[in-house]
């Protein structure tokens, strides 16, 4: 008797569920596949972007899915990313913020108090802290031309270091993050790091398990809560000594502020106006944004890139060729060569088109309903701008898997040629803010190391995988390679 009520009232919820679920599904939707109820739809395990390749070859370009109570869009070519982030961007520009990043902000959602991050919060905060952010950072360089004496003596500062190894088998992907973080760490904090600094070292260590513990499928991405279980201890500590780390700059800037010596990006808030509307205690989470956004890509870039041209020696060669004749080996390359160096431009454009870092960028949010494309869109649905999508579009590009950077080049191989397919930046109003300077720095980070060096796998050892790592920034999976000094 009681097994027969306790089965009554579970088939009872879940028949009530159901009817939710069907009843609670908006009209006129892009098609998608069907998905569980509350949980949603059930990824396999896997890389996302792999995933939505497979949806959009049965749905089409632009379709639908759900998971916990979100309705997801996926734009899966160039003219449905265009059209939704550029032309309707009034619509498509506010952020979705997944629950572990939510849990990252301070006082997210308490009254009164304002989202204290760029990359995750929408509306005023927002606009107010790009508006501060950009010309602040650069008024120190960012992006600009007086910036490449700085960019070029890191570079100088990783070459020693890759030339103490002798050209042993060595996986350097911590060694590019050292360098990219001590030029935005001076530009933030005017600080930087020795190689060898064990503090440095912790922080990008947490950083790399900021970015990796938690999957794009991950269910607290969906569930908030279930950040406060023991599953999560691990990122929240990442989180936690990524905030100390960034206290202890923003403390000390506070007690060595002199407002008629503006050091860096740090004081420069200390004497804005802006100092009045985001609390200094929460500050630290812009600068976490800006943090990971300037060391984690540009590396990630530069170990795709010697990842590619090793398995491809004669591009190498190439390259190599291009620079001896433009730049020589007597001083540093420089971005004013870029004109003239438009092999190694294109291969450096063909390495970010191949394998975009932020393969389904950073989800963005409609902010009301919208008709697009005879779909309807509801306000508060989760936009996915696929960009591996567009980067592996046959409609775009002559045999999309192929890495070839000729494809970037006038017929007789001299001009650099763009391609509007091109968006590893995205694109419309949420664009990146750094891609000034990541278009400086992996430019002069590319060209200084192969200059100096020739880049080897190590010998009788299988090829290591080309697919990425499954983390929010897609680098290479690990891979040890032989820096040979030219
Ligand atoms: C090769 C290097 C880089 C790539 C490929 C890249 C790519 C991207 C992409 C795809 C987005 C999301 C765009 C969208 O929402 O539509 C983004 C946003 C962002 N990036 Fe980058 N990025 C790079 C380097 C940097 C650097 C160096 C910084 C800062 C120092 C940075 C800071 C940011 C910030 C703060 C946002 C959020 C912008 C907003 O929400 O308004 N990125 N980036």
């Amino acid at each position: 008797m009681f097994e027969l009520s306790a089965t009554s009232v579970f088939l009872g919820v879940v028949i009530f569920l159901l009817c939710f679920w069907v009843v609670r599904r908006p009209k006129n939707l892009p098609p998608g596949p069907w998905s569980l109820p509350i949980i949603g739809y059930n990824f396999k395990p896997g890389l996302i972007h792999e995933a939505y390749m497979d949806l959009a070859k049965k749905y089409g370009p632009i379709f639908s899915l759900r998971r916990g109570s979100f309705v997801f869009v996926i734009l899966n070519d160039r003219e449905s990313i265009t059209q939704a982030l550029v032309k309707s961007g009034e619509f498509f520009s506010d952020r979705f913020v997944p629950g572990h990043f939510n849990w990252s902000i301070p006082d997210p959602g308490k009254k009164g108090k304002l989202h204290t991050t760029i990359a995750f919060s929408n509306g005023k905060p927002w606009v107010d802290l790009r508006r501060f952010a950009l010309p602040a950072l650069r008024s120190f360089g960012f992006g600009k031309q007086s910036l490449v004496p700085q960019i070029n003596l890191e570079a100088r500062y990783l070459s020693e270091e890759i030339r103490n190894l002798r050209g042993e088998p060595t996986d350097l992907a911590t060694t590019f993050s050292k360098a990219t973080a001590n030029i935005i760490c001076q530009l933030l904090f005017s600080q930087r790091y020795e190689y060898s600094d064990g503090e440095m070292s912790r922080i990008l260590k947490s950083m790399d398990e900021f970015l990796s513990l938690i999957h794009e499928t991950d269910l607290v991405n969906i569930f908030e809560t279930l950040i406060h279980t023991p599953r999560y201890k691990p990122y929240r500590e990442s989180i936690f000594s990524d905030r100390d780390f960034i206290m202890s700059h923003l403390n000390s800037h506070r007690e060595t502020f002199q407002k008629d010596n503006i050091r860096d990006f740090t004081d420069a808030f200390l004497a804005d106006d802006i100092s009045k509307e985001f609390e200094l205690e929460h500050f630290w989470r812009v600068l976490l944004d800006f943090f990971i956004g300037g060391t984690d890509t540009t590396a990630s870039v530069t170990s795709w890139t010697i990842l590619f041209l090793s398995v491809h020696p004669d591009v190498q060669r190439k390259v190599q060729a291009e620079l001896d004749t433009v730049v020589g080996r007597g001083r540093q390359p420089n971005t004013l060569d870029r004109p003239d160096l438009p092999y190694c431009n294109a291969t450096l454009t063909e390495v970010m088109r191949i394998r975009p870092i932020l393969p389904v960028s950073v989800p963005h949010m409609t902010s009301d309903d919208v008709s697009f494309r005879g779909f309807t869109i509801p306000k508060g649905s989760i936009i996915i701008p696929n960009l591996w999508a567009v980067h592996h579009d046959p409609k775009e590009w002559n045999e999309p898997d192929t890495f070839n950077p000729d494809r970037f080049l006038s017929a007789d191989g001299k001009q650099f040629q763009k391609n509007e397919a091109w968006m590893p930046f995205g694109v419309g109003r949420r664009d990146c803010v750094g891609s000034q300077l990541a278009k400086m720095e992996t430019f002069l980070l590319f060209t200084n190391l192969f200059q100096q060096f020739e880049f080897k796998l190590p010998p009788n050892q299988p090829n290591p995988s080309m697919r990425g790592a499954n983390r929010f920034t897609m680098n290479p999976q690990p891979y040890k390679i032989c820096a040979i000094e030219r």
